[in-house]
């Protein structure tokens, strides 16, 4: 292959080869890390019922770009750089201890003008790697700078030694990280592609560029499927055949694009073209191309994609694409003040009538420590087992999130039931008590009262607390009332209100408060009517 790359080397790219100078080396050998903490629910938040675990850590994966389940069902990393690790977890404790290097990249890691002649001299290598699959029969296609490889492991040693290429000469990295992204088999066995554009927001420069590819890996034919996406980073076939991808948006505001558009989810019909670079987000009206399923809030750099359909996870959380958002990228000046994603978020895919689809994202994971930026998500996948998994992009950390449907902070504090429903209805004394409580605080308890008025049913800092009681019952699956606004007022991070922020809550209530007055204040809060609908 012929590397011809912009001369400009990108800010992150500077950023990136900073890190790798500062990481320790690379592990070739397989090696076995001590098992850490497993529970991980101190670095992420997921919504109650589901449980993180830590499923490998202490590796140094160089920057994963994929992850992707083997024929053999262990978990493949894939870096940047173009090495491959295989995770195996040989005690089925749910945490890799052993990690394989599947294929080796050397340490040549990545181009700049001075090694580029000494990259292209050495056979079997990869360059740029951002996607991996493997197809039906187990064979591994990965998407390597401007072409798609195959890679075989001729001496069945487990370790993948030759590099064919399938096809060649597709468009990268002419604009900073935009290359030939993810992949994926579609139902007729060929390959699909994102394409990065050529440039932050246009004009086009290659044919190819900005598009997604259709690959026959029997005849390496490539073909256009569809145009207009500016940097599909990763895609996603359903079980009914239907592609789903992410675009990326612009960062360089300037006399052409004032404002930084959002980010989009599409679904990918052959021919279409979905706007760029003239039209982001939802077309005005009189645009013939393609608009999203769901809009993204701005900079929330889309990453990795994969669909939830057979697993243990409840109905809401089932059905639709989890999407990794790595988060505001790495040129603030740029983006100013904009410091969206840093989560992974679900958007649940119905088809309508319309042969169309029409969703929204719920955020489904984010930090759990007060950095949103501890947590750059890079990819996630299914797993085989109904887990979903998730890598962290500079940690190399890799979350399992599976639904337990279990409460744990409400079982420690269960009641029996006859004493939560004595709190449902209180004696005059206990909601007096209460009641004042809630108006003037205790000791080093502040009053609930400056974040949840009384006299109105308008939303403070908090959400209104009237007429909570008919619907408390029923915000968590399977925690009762009672639990509930026990939970709120002890554990206020266990469950969010929608459109708040339960960091503001006091998180101290539990220290503050004896176990009397927290019955009190739940019996108060549950006797508040609902405003009279006038
Ligand atoms: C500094 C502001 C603040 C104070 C003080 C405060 N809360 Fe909250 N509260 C919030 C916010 C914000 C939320 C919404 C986020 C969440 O779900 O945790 C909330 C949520 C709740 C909920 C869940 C409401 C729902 O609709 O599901 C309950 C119950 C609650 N608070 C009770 C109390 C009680 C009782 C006190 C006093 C002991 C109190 N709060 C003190 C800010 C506050």
């Amino acid at each position: 292959m012929s590397i011809q790359r912009s001369k400009r080397l990108p800010v992150w790219w500077a950023m990136i080869t900073l890190l790798m100078i500062l990481s320790p080396a690379m592990a070739q050998e397989a090696t076995s890390t001590p098992v850490p903490d497993r529970d991980a629910a101190h670095l992420l938040r997921v919504p109650p019922g589901f449980e993180v675990t830590v499923y490998a850590e202490g590796q140094n994966f160089g920057l994963p770009t994929q992850i992707a389940f083997g024929p053999d069902d262990n978990l493949y990393v894939l870096s940047l750089a173009g090495s491959i690790y295989r995770l195996i977890d040989e005690d089925g404790d749910q945490f890799a201890e052993t990690v394989e290097t599947a294929f080796w990249d050397g340490d040549l890691n990545y181009i700049t003008e001075e090694n580029v002649e000494q990259l292209e001299a050495l056979p079997d290598q990869l360059y740029h790697a951002v996607g991996m699959v493997f197809d039906d029969d187990g064979t591994l296609y990965v998407s390597d700078s401007g072409r798609i490889v195959e890679l075989t492991d001729g001496d069945d040693d487990g370790a993948f030694e030759t590099v064919t290429p399938i096809a060649e000469g597709l468009p990268s990295l002419y604009y900073e990280g935009h290359s030939n992204n993810g992949i994926d088999i579609g139902p007729d066995g060929h390959i699909y592609v994102g394409v990065g554009a050529t440039s932050d927001h246009g004009p086009l420069n290659e044919p190819m560029e900005a598009s997604m590819l259709r690959v026959d890996p029997a005849s390496g034919n490539v073909d256009i499927f569809a145009t207009g996406l500016r940097n599909a980073y990763d895609l996603v076939f359903l079980p009914n055949g239907d592609l789903f991808t992410t675009d990326n948006n612009p960062t360089e505001v300037n006399r052409t694009l004032r404002l930084i558009p959002p980010e989009e989810l599409n679904f990918i019909e052959e021919g279409r073209d979905y706007g760029f670079p003239d039209v982001y987000g939802n077309p005005p009206a009189g645009d013939d191309s393609t608009g999203p399923v769901t809009e993204f809030y701005p900079s929330v750099t889309s990453a990795g994609i994969d669909y939830y359909a057979q697993g243990d996870f409840p109905d809401e959380w089932r059905d639709g694409v989890y999407v990794a958002q790595w988060g505001t990228g790495a040129d603030v000046l740029v983006n100013r003040d904009l410091l969206f994603g840093f989560a992974v978020v679900f958007v649940p895919l119905e088809k309508d009538d319309d042969g169309l689809y029409h969703g929204d994202f719920v955020e489904f994971a984010r930090s759990a420590t007060d950095r949103a930026a501890d947590f750059r998500p890079i990819d996630v996948r299914v797993g085989p087992d109904g887990a979903l998994y998730i890598i962290e992009f500079f940690s190399s950390r890799i979350f399992r999130v599976t639904y337990t449907g279990k409460m744990p902070l409400v079982e420690a504090t269960a009641e029996p039931e006859a004493t939560a429903e004595a709190l449902v209805d209180a004696p005059p004394e206990v909601l007096v008590r209460g009641q004042t409580l809630f108006n003037n605080g205790a000791r080093n308890a502040p009053a609930c009262v400056g974040c949840h008025r009384l006299n109105t049913e308008e939303n403070s800092l908090g959400p209104s607390l009237l007429g909570l009681k008919d619907v408390a019952g029923s915000r968590v699956p399977r925690v009762g009332a009672v639990e509930y606004v026990r939970q709120s007022i002890l554990h206020p991070m266990a469950y969010e209100v929608p459109g708040f922020n339960a960091a503001y809550m006091p998180q101290n209530y539990g220290e503050a408060l004896s176990d009397e007055e927290i019955d009190a204040l739940v019996a108060f809060v549950l006797s508040l009517e609902a405003p009279e609908n006038d």
